[in-house]
């Protein structure tokens, strides 16, 4: 894969975040800029979500020329893809000069920019808005409207257009090596097919679906429809609209074409529209049929500025940029239902925030339901906090730093591909031997020096269902890493409620035939608000124990748990790093068909807090964190409850079965950690 980036200005925004991703689709490398004045970094976790891979994202205003070259000094710059931009019309008539500042001046600095580095490629968002009123024509000549109408824009947004397509083409004048894709878009509508992105507009939408959204969804009353005494079919005007995901793939194809121009240079416009004309009826009613049902609307007075028909006619984008539009506007209206039942409120969503935790990379995600507030972060999928009541309940850093750091004891982290240990980092997998990273002793623990701890997972996806936060974090871990065959890509799945943290793990195998999968979380839990944990109360729910020698290897035999029912009080004599057994049933790869099990409970006489643990596991490792040294933290600083599967289980050979994940099969468990008072 070639090391040159497409700069993606406006990325995260509607139709930049289409874009990169048709773009990571067919191959291309990409970095975002973005000042998120009108966009979410929740738009850009996704699109890693979605793309499975890491996209570089800054931060950065396209004005502030020395921070956007600071962009095109760390990645080396093939062409950019210019979205960023305001775009509203009605308010572009309000505060012109801030349109003009951010959309013209925006531009002249990436330019600036583009030119001193060398980079000549540009592809960039005009609209069909440029031609005006077409109607003015009188004779229909230019509906649909072909590129060579003189353009007449109505409106300052309009004109910002028009000023930087006339800059552009000052530039190619200047310099015949410049090529410069001038893509005017009609109608975009619609949303990502996966649910996952879509348009997020902030405040009341002025667009015509965005507005019909949020009267399904309940957020307005009813659609008022702008007029019906129209010279159209039902009296309604006429606007060519687009699915957002065939308008992302119209960049492809100019980008594409300017490429192949080789040493030439060019200046073009080509229209991105279907052809094809729709009325608003006939909007509302694909609309309705994607819902499923009529929805409220009111036709009121004709819209300032609006006219009949602005229909492109994209034959030039068909011919020479070999792109068509393929999705139909019921396509649009079917995804963008999906998008809305399940983002109501867009990328926002009430008690959840983000912050930095070490630049874009590394974040920390807080949500607080009812007393309970949990931070997770990227780095690890990792549990950073909970605190209930503002009563911190797990003991982990307060920077990203100390979690890289090669001193931290699995703070809160996911732990895998093979969580435990693997005697000797040996076992053999269809016939095949393989020798794993022997990070502790002779043995690999929790999968060596690069487990999915020390590795930053994509996203978070973030929704809200009933009444519950659902995080979904994932992770391609490579084929070969420590040792482990085959790629996979595994996701922890957080289930955040008012009293529990709940965790569903799954993992499929990207590449080979079949691996050793073994997921657990590794958080330090305290109940007694306080630097040590003894004199807390635990029970341990299992009436037996896993018989391991000096390594804590498993001799493949089971004894009596002898603290059975009684609760036990924690104390440093009695330190615990053992694996107790929920069930020896034949569990298989996926346990979350099974019952979740309380296995465990901790309560602390002073504070009265109660921790509880519930699993579909057959196993789970008690740890009262008795090698625990560092920044901040002492030993029995806190206790971790890992389930888990049997550890070593794929060198004992009624328990191998446990933890070989093959191809097609998915890996799967849960544990649910109770966070309540007494
Ligand atoms: P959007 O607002 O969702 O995306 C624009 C992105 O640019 C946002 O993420 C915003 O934060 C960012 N941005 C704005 N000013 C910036 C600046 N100074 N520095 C850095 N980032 C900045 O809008 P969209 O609908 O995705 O539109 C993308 C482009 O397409 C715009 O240029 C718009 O004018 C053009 N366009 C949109 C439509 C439409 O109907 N959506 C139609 C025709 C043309
Ligand atoms: C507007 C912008 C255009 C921009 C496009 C997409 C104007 C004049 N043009 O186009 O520059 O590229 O948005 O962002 O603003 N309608 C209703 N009720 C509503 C909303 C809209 O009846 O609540 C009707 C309108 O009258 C219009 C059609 O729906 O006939 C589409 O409207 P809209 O989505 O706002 O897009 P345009 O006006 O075509």
């Amino acid at each position: 894969m070639s090391d040159e980036y497409i700069l993606v200005t406006g990325g995260a925004g509607y139709i930049g975040s289409h874009t990169v991703i048709e773009l990571i689709n067919h191959g291309y490398k990409v970095v975002i800029a973005d000042n998120l004045s009108n966009s979410s970094y929740d738009a850009v976790a996704r699109i890693e979500f979605i793309v499975k891979q890491h996209v570089p994202f800054y931060k950065v205003d396209i004005r502030n020329e020395k921070e956007l070259n600071q962009v095109f000094s760390n990645h080396k710059i093939s062409g950019v893809i210019h979205f960023a931009a305001l775009k509203a019309v009605g308010e572009s008539t309000k505060i012109p000069l801030e349109y003009y500042d951010n959309n013209v001046s925006g531009t002249i600095a990436l330019l600036n920019v583009c030119k001193s580095n060398n980079v000549k490629t540009i592809v960039f968002s005009s609209s069909a808005t440029v031609y005006g009123d077409v109607t003015r024509f009188g004779d229909n000549s230019m509906i649909p409207i072909p590129e060579h109408c003189p353009m007449d824009p109505t409106n300052p947004y309009g004109r910002t257009k028009f000023v930087i397509e006339s800059i552009l083409k000052d530039i190619y004048d200047s310099d015949e090596l410049w090529k410069v894709a001038i893509l005017r878009y009609f109608n975009p509508i619609g949303a990502h097919p996966s649910g996952l992105l879509g348009e997020d507009p902030l405040g009341i939408p002025n667009n015509l679906l965005p507005y019909l959204a949020q009267v399904a969804i309940g957020r307005r009353e009813k659609l008022s429809i702008f007029g019906n005494d129209y010279n159209s079919h039902d009296g309604t005007p006429i606007r060519d609209y687009i699915h957002v995901v065939d308008l992302a793939k119209g960049h492809i194809a100019a980008l594409a074409y300017l490429k192949n121009l080789q040493s030439k240079g060019l200046y073009r416009e080509w229209n991105l529209g279907t052809g094809k004309g729709s009325t608003v009826f006939d909007v509302y009613h694909a609309f309705c049929r994607a819902v499923g049902k009529e929805l409220p609307y009111e036709v009121v007075a004709r819209r300032a500025g609006d006219v009949l028909d602005l229909t492109a006619k994209p034959d030039r984008a068909n011919k020479e940029l070999n792109w068509k539009a393929e999705l139909t506007v019921d396509d649009a209206c079917k995804d963008l239902w999906k998008w809305t039942t399940e983002n109501p409120y867009g990328f926002h969503i009430d008690n959840y925030s983000w912050e930095n935790f070490d630049g874009y990379n590394n974040r920390l995600h807080s949500f607080v339901n009812g007393p309970l507030k949990v931070n997770l972060a990227n780095h690890g999928a990792l549990i950073q906090k909970v605190l209930l009541d503002g009563v911190n309940m797990v003991k982990a850093y307060d920077n990203a730093a100390d979690f890289k750091d090669k001193s931290n004891p699995f703070f809160g982290t996911t732990v895998g591909r093979f969580a435990n240990r693997v005697a000797k980092g040996q076992f053999e997998l269809n016939g095949k031997k393989y020798q794993l990273t022997q990070n502790e002793g002779n043995n690999n623990l929790h999968a060596g020096f690069n487990g999915f701890d020390k590795q930053d997972f994509l996203g978070p996806v973030v929704k809200h269902k009933d009444g519950k936060f659902l995080v979904d974090f994932l992770i391609v871990d490579k084929d070969g890493n420590d040792g482990f065959p085959g790629e996979v890509e595994a996701i922890v799945h957080y289930t955040i409620d008012e009293s529990s943290v709940g965790i569903e793990y799954e993992c499929r195998l990207l590449s080979g035939e079949a691996t050793i999968v073994n997921m657990t979380n590794h958080s330090y839990f305290d109940v007694s608000d306080s630097a040590n944990i003894d004199g807390t109360e635990v029970k341990l729910v299992t009436d037996q124990m896993m018989e391991v020698d000096a390594e804590l290897i498993p001799t493949g035999k089971f004894v009596a748990n002898e603290y059975v029912t009684d609760p036990i009080v924690l104390d440093e004599k009695k330190p615990f790093d053992n694996c107790f057994i929920v069930d020896d049933d034949n569990c298989g790869i996926d346990t979350r068909a099974r019952p979740l099990k309380k296995v465990f409970e901790a309560t602390h006489p002073k504070t009265n807090n109660k921790f509880t643990v519930e699993t579909t596991e057959p196993a789970f490792q008690f740890y009262t964190g008795d090698g625990v040294n560092t920044k901040g933290f002492a030993k029995r600083c806190g206790f971790c409850v890992e389930p888990s599967r049997f550890i070593d289980a794929i060198n004992h050979e009624k328990w191998a079965n446990q933890v070989i994940l093959k191809k097609g099969e998915v890996y799967g468990s849960k544990i649910k950690y109770g966070f309540t008072k007494k």
